[in-house]
């Protein structure tokens, strides 16, 4: 392709060659849905990314907070290499001792009862299948979920997502009724969620929203009328959970235990893989064929997430995250930054200037973070692995900017 229509297509240009020499693939064949940073990466090590023009660059947006073990983790590229070695692929319908052992692991690692896991492959796949799950349990039409919120761009995920109608949903009519409960409004709770509504679901940390935390009282106050009314409480922790604030689940963080939970991102490092959590009463609606699923649980993937549950545990990272995660709130208020929300690796940091600007001026110096929907907040998403030295150069470089 030559320089002009790759410039008309992605409105960059690049040199042909990398740093290290290496050819560059013609451009324009991505659909293009996506706003791209101006860097293209090569490779990356722990927190670090190194770029086509051999700049390094340091990670605090983690893919989408994704990459929880950062890149190159010894561990994790061992149990992918071994089970992709040994067996590469059988599906759900031949056991498989590794799909076993990750559904304990990671029912293990959650401790909260949830003990029946069926593994699938995306954030969005997993909410779809939990909402499905509350609809066999109730038969109700309706679902409460709450302002500000994201569930995913598929049907029923797109359909309970703050605002998706509006902006991209693109389905003529949602599956079901949805309502939105205002957040943290405790007293709106009741109107919302009655006797027609089978679920309510909730990112008790909203991710896309800022970091926006809902706060235990307004967690245990939808748990309290969730039993009223025999709704089911789905948990969304797909950006929020498997260690990103600093406990297995943003659940653990705040003593609520919800009926099912939903978790994807950090879960598999990078290797596509989630998984829907489910409490003894939601498992004993699961009956043969239900639910499906043709990659879900595929063995490399639990591998993976048994590798990742590993170096949670065995490199002490949820002490790691909560202490990290206190010193980028206690240092990094300076400059444009005015204060900061959310909890562990999920932190939104508020900005007097818009968010954008600020993730541009940092990106200059080489440091890459990411905004959010509230165009005040600057968004926090690290690697597990980040340390204090790391954060002193984001204290560093927030306060050589204008406030
Ligand atoms: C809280 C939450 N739920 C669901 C999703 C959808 O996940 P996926 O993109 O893997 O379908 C996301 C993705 O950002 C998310 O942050």
């Amino acid at each position: 392709m030559n320089a002009e229509l790759d410039t008309r297509r992605t409105g960059t240009t690049s040199p042909s060659t990398a740093a290290d020499g290496s050819a560059r693939a013609p451009r324009g064949h991505l659909a293009r849905v996506f706003a791209e940073y101006p860097i293209e990466v090569l490779d990356g090590e722990g927190v670090w990314l190194r770029t086509r023009d051999g700049r390094r660059i340091l990670d605090l947006y983690g893919g989408h907070a994704v990459a929880a073990l950062g890149y190159g983790h010894p561990g994790w590229t061992r149990a992918l290499t071994r089970q992709a070695e040994a067996c590469n692929f059988q599906s759900n319908a031949v056991s498989m001792e590794v799909r076993h052992r990750a559904a304990a692991r990671l029912a293990r690692f959650g401790g909260l009862g949830l003990d029946t896991v069926f593994f699938v492959n995306s954030g969005a796949e997993a909410n779809e299948n939990a909402l499905k799950m509350a609809f066999r349990l109730t038969g109700r039409p309706h679902v409460a979920a709450v302002e500000g919120s994201f569930h995913g761009r598929t049907a029923a995920a797109g359909a309970v997502t703050w605002g998706a109608r509006e902006k991209w949903y693109g389905f003529p009519r949602a599956p079901f009724d949805v309502s939105f409960i205002p957040r943290r409004d405790v007293s709106a709770i009741a109107q919302h969620v009655t006797e027609k509504t089978a679920a309510v679901i909730v990112e008790p940390v909203q991710g896309l929203a800022g970091a926006f935390d809902l706060g235990a009282e307004f967690l245990q106050a939808l748990r309290r009328r969730c039993d009223e009314t025999g709704t089911v409480l789905i948990f969304d922790e797909v950006q929020c959970g498997l260690g990103r604030v600093g406990y297995p689940f943003a659940a653990n963080m705040y003593g609520v235990v919800p009926d099912m939970i939903t978790t994807a991102k950090a879960l598999g490092n990078g290797f596509p893989c989630a998984a829907l959590m489910m409490s003894p009463k939601v498992a004993a609606a699961v009956t043969l064929d239900s639910l499906g699923t043709t990659f879900g649980g595929g063995p490399m993937a639990c591998a993976v997430m048994e590798a990742v549950i590993d170096a949670i545990e065995s490199e002490d990272l949820l002490a790691r995250v909560r202490r990290v995660g206190a010193y980028i709130r206690e240092t990094c208020v300076v400059g444009p930054v005015t204060g900061h929300q959310g909890a562990g690796f999920l932190t939104g940091l508020r900005t007097s200037r818009p968010a954008k600007e600020i993730q541009a001026a940092l990106l200059e110096r080489n440091i890459l973070t990411g905004t959010s929907s509230d165009p005040h907040v600057l968004r926090l998403l690290p690697p597990f692995v980040l340390e204090e030295q790391h954060v002193d150069l984001l204290r560093d470089a927030l306060a050589d900017l204008k406030a």
